[in-house]
């Protein structure tokens, strides 16, 4: 079976790729690094111990990971209105009986050590899937690319080719957190699958389906249903022609499992760094015409067939 690793800067829709990925049948989650992003890395670590003790996997290591960007001199310390007060929802979880491995750091070493032990022990049999912004990737493939060339996917949600960004009409979150790291990561030639606000922004989370799972009567249905439900609120002000809101970061863990989910474009891409457009995700022009291609975009997704199996792997993971 495929060894799976995410990279989550956890808020919700992150905690929502990590039930999907523990309820699914085709790999097996054997950990967790932390990212800075919807919150700051050590709430990251929080939110994830929290959760899948939440979820009745408190085996699952979580390691600690970036704490900032390439290019900044602080530690990011800013919550996200998107995701809550705690990046959950302001939902308070158990306080988590054990503590995350190592601490965050401007090189995510921990989260590094963790990724590149896995790449070198599982090779072509490991998927990688960062759902936040790319800092541990970057400083994984800085330290040692030829081992994180050799794994079985890196499938990172991301991004923006054919829309607008959200955070800027040209960039997409998790890339405009750490734009330095997201142009290494792609101009580094290491093959990586980008899915983007062009797919996710077609998978939606219907406003009703809540009600399912406080339905079942289990404390991680109502504790889901109350941190989506803060999230549905958000989507509701903000971007009420959705219906509901939109699954990034358990479509990027679902694409990684089950890659036929989407229609892919494969292209050389770049960030730009500079001026108004700083963040975007746009082909790189010095490497338009070489026939290796190093990124593969989602650009189209059988949003019917995702979604409901979403929701089938949801009630699962909180049965
Ligand atoms: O733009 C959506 C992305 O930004 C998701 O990964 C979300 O969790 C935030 O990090
Ligand atoms: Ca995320």
């Amino acid at each position: 079976m495929k060894k799976l690793v995410l990279d989550l800067d956890m808020g919700v829709d992150d905690a929502m790729a990590l039930a999907y990925a523990l309820a699914s049948p085709e790999a097996e989650l054997i950990g967790i690094t932390t990212v800075f992003g919807n919150v700051p890395c050590a709430q990251s670590v929080a939110n994830c111990l929290a959760v899948l003790e939440l979820l009745g996997h408190p085996e699952v290591p979580v390691v600690a990971g970036a704490d900032r960007a390439l290019a900044a001199r602080e530690p990011y310390a800013t919550m996200v209105d998107v995701h809550g007060d705690n990046g959950i929802g302001g939902v308070e979880l158990p306080v988590p009986a054990r503590a995350g491995m190592g601490a965050p750091d401007a090189a995510g070493g921990a989260a590094v050590d963790f990724l590149l032990d896995a790449a070198r022990t599982w090779g072509s049999d490991l998927i990688y899937v960062p759902t936040g912004p790319l800092t541990n990737l970057a400083r994984a493939i800085e330290r040692d690319a030829q081992a994180m060339r050799s794994i079985g996917g890196i499938v990172f949600m991301g991004g923006a080719l054919t829309i607008p960004g959200n955070v800027t009409p040209g960039a997409e979150a998790n890339i405009a957190n750490d734009p330095e790291a997201a142009d290494a990561v792609l101009r580094s030639g290491v093959p990586v699958t980008m899915v983007g606000l062009d797919v996710t922004h077609q998978t939606i989370l219907p406003f009703d389906e809540l009600a399912r799972w406080r339905a079942l009567g289990t404390p991680a249905g109502a504790a889901f249903a109350d941190i989506v439900g803060y999230y549905f609120n958000f989507y509701l002000e903000h971007q009420g022609y959705l219906g509901g809101c939109a699954l990034h970061d358990p479509l990027a863990v679902a694409i990684a499992l089950d890659p036929a989910l989407a229609g892919m474009l494969d292209i050389n891409l770049k960030v730009d760094l500079d001026g108004p457009f700083r963040g975007r995700t746009i082909g790189d022009p010095l490497r338009l015409h070489d026939p290796q291609k190093s990124s593969r975009v989602a650009v189209s997704v059988d949003a019917p067939r995702f979604v409901e199996r979403f929701c089938e792997r949801m009630l699962r993971a909180l049965g």
